[in-house]
Formats: structure tokens, sequence, C-alpha cells
């Protein structure tokens, strides 16, 4: 019997995503360069799997692969990104991929380079390409998933993507959760929803993943206030942490940190982050983010500050050195109350920032999807990232209607919803990040998300400064909030009378 789908690439999330598919009643053919995983997978089938029937065939060749497909062939690739993405390509090409076959990407490749391949292949095969989010068990027992590329493709690939994807209860937003293999759940809402052309779904996932840098720095930053400003232990800190979760907090990466700072070592049994080194790795999303927001001129600090707070992690030798010369602020001390009060104050800030970074990453697609001519629909984009990805939370669910009641929405601090959170919490946000620098703690999301508030409310900002400074040194030229829009002036810096002249339009 031919299979339905070949795969490629048995690494963890390989491996995951093939059982996925096959608890979905696929038939998988499944290669990867090391015949070690290939058997792995094939054994991990025969134990959850009860019938005699194996779902995964393993294969030792890309031609065997081909020659094991249903044609026209579908085969998703779970390779890194980058250069095993074309040599994977390449290999098919050689083994007699064709034309009307469908090769999906899974991996986190830059979007650039999903828009070249589309184009480079289009004589050989239709590349399409699908972000994966949820890590590991995401994988196993449902992701969120950001598929895009070719309209006709997406008609092959819709069905499956919605059965092996993660699954929202409409009513309530909320994961409807499966934990056992062989389990399937076909009720509620996939998390699997047509991005656009190529390029749009890898974007909006570089996004997700700029979006996950700020969550994670930013409940960093909390625990670093909790756990150096207030001197608390790591269960306090989970304790607090678990009841925010029960808010308007409750996600994800909540509830993993809640589980991470529990941990206690096995072999010292003492509490296992106090002993992990603080220097924070990354694979390049989150910058991608960070540069693409640069170039499209979104603003998203808070998301580049997270990716400056990793290279300054980074940094350990250069911290222990300056820990030695630079001085900060006195240690405090809190009563109990005050202790209290400034936590109150802490989850008003996060919640804040949170906000803050979601406008960020959302402006972002936004005016991205403009320049690229994509339409995307950002209601349909928050409703995927509410179950199996890594940034899930309740909190997707007011976005999402956000959305719904405004698909232009410009800003979601511009939502009456969000507005009035920001308004209702601005005052301990403040307090919190004021706190937290005089502790000498360095806050860097929280308070850039701070900025950014600040700075998109005011209504005048010391740009005027700034442009009679670029006309003093370079006569960039200024307009004037007392002339019409568009006319331009310079002043005579050098003359002695210093006129202000109206510069004629360029023709
Ligand atoms: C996900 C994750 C996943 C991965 C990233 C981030 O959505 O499942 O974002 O793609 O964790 O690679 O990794 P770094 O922190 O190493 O950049």
């Amino acid at each position: 019997v031919l299979c339905d789908i070949g795969f490629i690439g048995l690494g963890v999330m390989g491996k995951n995503l093939v059982l996925n598919l096959a608890d979905n009643g696929y038939k998988i053919a499944a290669f990867d360069l090391s015949s070690e995983k290939v058997n792995d997978v094939i054994l991990q089938d025969q134990q959850e799997n009860n019938s005699d029937t194996p779902r995964v065939h393993g294969c030792s060749s890309y031609t065997e692969l081909l020659s094991q497909l249903k044609p026209p062939h579908l085969i998703v690739l779970s390779v890194p990104a980058g250069a095993p993405v074309d040599q994977v390509c390449e290999n098919l090409i050689g083994a007699g991929i064709g034309a009307d076959d469908i090769v999906i990407d899974t991996g986190n490749s830059l979007w650039m380079d999903t828009v070249a391949r589309e184009k480079k292949y289009k004589n050989n095969f239709i590349l399409f390409s699908s972000a994966v989010s949820g890590g590991e068990v995401g994988a196993r027992f449902g992701p969120a998933l950001m598929p895009s590329g070719s309209a006709y493709a997406w008609t092959r690939i819709k069905p499956i993507w919605e059965a092996i994807s993660a699954k929202v209860d409409p009513e309530t937003g909320k994961p409807l959760e499966r934990t056992r293999p062989g389990e399937v759940v076909n009720t509620g809402d996939p998390c699997a929803a047509y991005i656009g052309p190529a390029g749009a779904g890898h974007y909006v996932k570089m996004v997700h993943n700029g979006i996950e840098y700020a969550d994670m720095q930013i409940i960093g930053e909390a625990y670093h206030i909790l756990r150096s400003g207030l001197g608390l232990s790591t269960d306090e800190i989970a304790d607090i942490f678990e009841k925010w979760h029960q808010g308007p907090l409750d996600s994800y990466l909540m509830e993993i940190t809640v589980e991470v700072l529990r941990q206690k070592s096995s072999d010292t049994g003492t509490s296992l982050v106090d002993l992990i080194l603080d220097k924070a790795g990354q694979k390049g999303t989150g910058l991608w983010t960070a540069v693409s927001s640069l170039e499209v001129g979104c603003p998203a600090p808070t998301i580049s500050q997270a990716v400056y707070a990793r290279s300054i992690s980074s940094f350990k030798d250069f911290r222990v050195q300056a820990a030695k010369q630079l001085t900060g602020p006195a240690a405090a001390s809190f009563t109990p109350q005050e202790q209290a009060d400034f936590i109150d104050r802490l989850h008003d800030a996060i919640y804040s920032a949170k906000i803050c970074v979601y406008a960020q990453g959302f402006q972002l697609m936004k005016l991205a999807a403009k320049e690229h001519n994509w339409s995307l629909n950002f209601a349909s984009i928050a409703k995927i990232w509410r179950a199996g990805c890594i940034i899930r939370a309740v909190f997707l669910q007011p976005i999402t209607e956000a959305f719904q009641r405004n698909e232009d929405l410009e800003n979601l601090l511009l939502d009456d919803f969000f507005a009035g959170q920001l308004n209702a919490h601005q005052g301990n946000w403040r307090k919190a990040v004021a706190e937290a620098t005089l502790l000498g703690i360095p806050v860097g999301a929280l308070s850039s998300a701070l900025s950014y508030y600040d700075s998109m409310r005011a209504e005048v900002l010391p740009a005027n400064l700034l442009q009679g400074q670029r006309d003093f040194f370079g006569a960039h030229t200024f307009e004037r909030v007392d002339k019409p829009a568009g006319k331009k002036y310079h002043v005579q810096w050098s003359s002695p009378e210093r006129q202000t002249v109206e510069i004629p339009p360029v023709q």
C-alpha cells in the first residue's frame, strides 16, 4: 500500500509530527540521513500503535521515499533552516520529484528564503511552507501551524493540517487538550489557517517568535525583581506566578516558568534555576523580527530589547568583572505590606508590557503585509495562536475579539478593551518600573514597553528639536505646525540674519 505522506527529517520535531500524522490516520514514508532516527520512529510507532499494520514505513533513500508515495507526492520537511532545506530540495530533484509534487518546509526558515525558494524550484515542484510552533509536545499532540504558499497546494494540505493541529473550544477560546498517543480531537477550531502567499507564513511565525522572546524576557525581569530585589525564594516566586496564572496572565510560558522554578537539581537537591548559567542562547528568529521592525519602520522596541537582553547575558565574563568596579544602589528592605503592594504593581506592569509587545508584533505584521502585498487576517492569526504554540495564552482571546470588532485596527493600543486595561494599570506599571530601577534591577523590556506606550500616546514628541538640529548641520529642512502640511522650510544658519525660507518642492 502506498503511503499518503513522505517525511524527511526525524529529529525531535520531525519524529513527533510523524506520530501525530499517524494518529490521525495517515500512512507515512519516513526518511532521515541517520538510519538510527528512521529505526527510532518505526520502533516508537510499533510501541504506540496497537494494530499489526505499521503506520510508518522507513526509507533508506530519497528515491525509495518517492517510490513509496501516492502521486502527486506530498512531502513534509523538518530539517534545520538554511542550507539543509536546499540540500534536501536538490536531493529530491535528483531523485525525480515531479512538478505537481508538493514539498512543505516546516522549519523556522527566513521568510525571504522561502519566497526565493518558491521561485527557484517552481519548475521542479511546488514549495509550500508551514511553520510549526509548540515544541516537541505541540508537534506530537497538536501544534499551531502557519501555512503559506500556493493556494492549490493548500487545498491538498488543509484537511491534514486541520487534523493534526491543536484545537480550541470555540465557546471558551481555551485549548482542547490531547495528551495521549492514539488520541485525536476532531472538534473545536483548528489552530491551522492559511496565512497567505509564500513567505507570509514564515514572516508571521518569525513575529510569533519575536513576541515569544519579549514574553520570556518580561517574565525573566519579574523573576529578577522578586529574586534579587525582594529576596524571595524560587518556590515563593513560583507561588506568585501560579497565582498570576489564574488571571489574565494565564499562559503556557507562565505555566512552564512555574515548573522550571520549582525544579530541584537531582544531585544537589537545591533549586535548579539557581544553578543554571545565566547566558541565554538564541537561534535567530527574534533577531530577524527586530531587524525587520527597523527595516519596515515599525517600532518594536520591547522585542528588540529582548534580543539585546540575550546578547547582554552572553557577556558573562565582562559582567563578572564590571560587577566589581561599578556600583549600583544600596540594598533596600521592605515591610511585608510594602512587599505585597510591590508584587501587585509588578503584576500590572507585566500585563501592560505584554499588551504593548503584542501591539508591536501585530502592527509590525500589518505594515509588513502592506509592504509585501499580503492580505493577512489578524483575527485568524490571533485565533491560531490560542493553542498549540509557545505564546498560547488566554490573552489571545481578547486580541482575536479586538480584530473581529475592527479588522482594520491599526494598533491594539487603540482597541477600547486594551486601552481600558492600559489606562487602569499604567499607574502601577510606572511605579514598578521606577522601583525596580531604584533597586538597580535592569528592566529593559518592562521599561521599553512603558516608553513605547508613552511615546505612542504622546501628541507631541521632541522630534521638532531633532528636525531643527538636522536642518542646522545638514540643511535637511523641516515642516511647520503653523503652515500647510508638506511645505518645507530651512533656516539660513550661517547668515547673520538666520532667515527662515520656504524651500520650493523638487520638480
Ligand atoms: C516554537 C518556538 C520554536 C523554538 C525557536 C526559538 O514556536 O515552537 O518558537 O520555534 O523554540 O527556535 O528558539 P531560540 O530561543 O533558540 O531562538
